[in-house]
């Protein structure tokens, strides 16, 4: 079965709409198989955002995931890793498409409130940073 890691950030955590978030996932058939709140660690953040290490936005970006708790899931289900970034919506929640969690949660393109891989390749590289390799 396909899998995803999904990270609801510190502004969602902030608003209380933890439940909610996983609510929007476990009504689209995808089930949660593993759950996990905690404080990124810096590194372990940095890692995340590795890819956009050269970007503009890059240091804010470590700044705001680590600003507070976070919850990270794996998430399973058919097509796992291209239906949950339809539910979440676009980067930016002034540009995602009513009904989707960015829209709903989302301030702007930082504060947007969830993080999903965007391929299998991220996902296994994103998702030990949390659950270490076990998983797989
Ligand atoms: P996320 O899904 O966590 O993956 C990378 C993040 O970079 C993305 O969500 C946005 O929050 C952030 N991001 C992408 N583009 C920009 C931008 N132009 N300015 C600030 N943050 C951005």
């Amino acid at each position: 079965m396909d899998k995803t890691f999904v990270i609801i950030k510190p502004d969602a955590v902030g608003k209380a709409v933890i439940g909610e978030i996983l609510s929007f996932f476990e009504r689209n058939d995808l089930r949660i198989i593993e759950l996990r709140m905690l404080n990124m660690e810096r590194p372990d953040a940095e890692e995340l955002y590795s890819v956009h290490r050269d970007k503009p936005f890059y240091s804010d970006l470590v700044e705001f995931i680590t600003s507070g708790p976070i919850v990270a899931c794996i998430l399973e289900g058919e097509g796992a890793i291209e239906r949950v970034r339809e539910i979440i919506g676009a980067t930016d929640p002034k540009k995602a498409r009513s009904g989707t969690i960015r829209a709903k949660f989302g301030t702007d393109i930082q504060v947007n409130a969830v993080h999903a891989s965007d391929s299998e390749e991220s996902y296994r590289r994103e998702a030990p940073i949390i659950f270490g390799d076990r998983i797989f």
